[in-house]
């Protein structure tokens, strides 16, 4: 199932400025509680949760992974699952990014709506997408608005690291720098008011309130 691109501009925003048209019906996302903040950014403890997870390897473009993989989940959603179960969009979209010098692999995103978190439909196997169980985990969390862009994220990772560098050392924790995810929460159509984030997982953090690593 060819889904073109047009309906994928906009059909998103749709969904996800539903925020200001209906409040009654913001897109969920998973639950976490602030045990940490600082002016540059937060950590974030997340709940245990399920995300549908579509794999594109050896790319280069942060922004064409994202697009190419989004698209196999928005069939997903869209009932190209075993029991042609329609799921509701959710926010944020995730983009993880493994650095290798012989092309990247991005790993992208979406959380399964809560009426569906602990009973995920199948997805198709042309699909190739995959159930990712994320565990309860410690997230460093940096914001930035505008579009998250190729020539970008990398910075907006880096100015992360170095307040995690800055603010939390004697805090042991291992920090896996070849990787790092960004959370995009509006449709490419939005022009304003976008938010985005980049995380960073943490294990091995001794900040009160982090569960320890495993
Ligand atoms: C965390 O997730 C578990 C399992 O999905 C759920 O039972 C529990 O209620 C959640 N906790 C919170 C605070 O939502
Ligand atoms: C990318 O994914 C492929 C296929 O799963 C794997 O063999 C390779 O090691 C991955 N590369 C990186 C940098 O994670
Ligand atoms: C999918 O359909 C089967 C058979 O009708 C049913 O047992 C199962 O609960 C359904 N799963 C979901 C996630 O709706
Ligand atoms: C990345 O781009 C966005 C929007 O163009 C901007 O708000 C942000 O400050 C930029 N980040 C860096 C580190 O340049
Ligand atoms: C870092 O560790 C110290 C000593 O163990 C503790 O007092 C402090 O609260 C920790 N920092 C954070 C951000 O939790």
């Amino acid at each position: 199932m060819e889904i073109p691109l047009l309906s994928l501009l906009v059909y998103l925003p749709i969904a996800m400025c539903g925020k200001s048209i209906n409040s009654a019906h913001a897109a969920e996302s998973p639950i976490y509680t602030v045990i940490h903040s600082e002016s540059d950014f937060q950590i974030r403890l997340y709940n245990e949760s399920s995300w549908m997870s579509s794999l594109v390897v050896g790319g280069t473009s942060f922004k064409e992974a994202t697009r190419s993989g989004f698209h196999r989940l928005y069939q997903y959603i869209h009932g190209a699952n075993f029991n042609s179960s329609k799921l509701e969009i959710t926010a944020p979209v995730l983009t993880s990014i493994a650095l290798s010098p012989r092309g990247n692999n991005y790993t992208v995103k979406l959380y399964i709506s809560n009426e569906y978190q602990g009973r995920p439909p199948q997805p198709n196997p042309e699909l190739m997408l995959q159930l990712a169980k994320l565990g309860t985990q410690c997230i460093a969390v940096r914001k930035f608005s505008g579009f998250a862009k190729d020539d970008n994220v990398s910075k907006e990772a880096e100015a992360l690291l170095g307040s995690l560098n800055k603010q939390l050392t004697g805090n042991s924790s291992t920090i896996d720098k070849s990787s790092y995810t960004i959370a995009q929460y509006n449709a490419p159509s939005t022009s304003s008011g976008r938010l985005n984030e980049v995380w960073i997982k943490m294990s091995g953090l001794t900040v009160e309130g982090c569960p320890p690593s495993q």
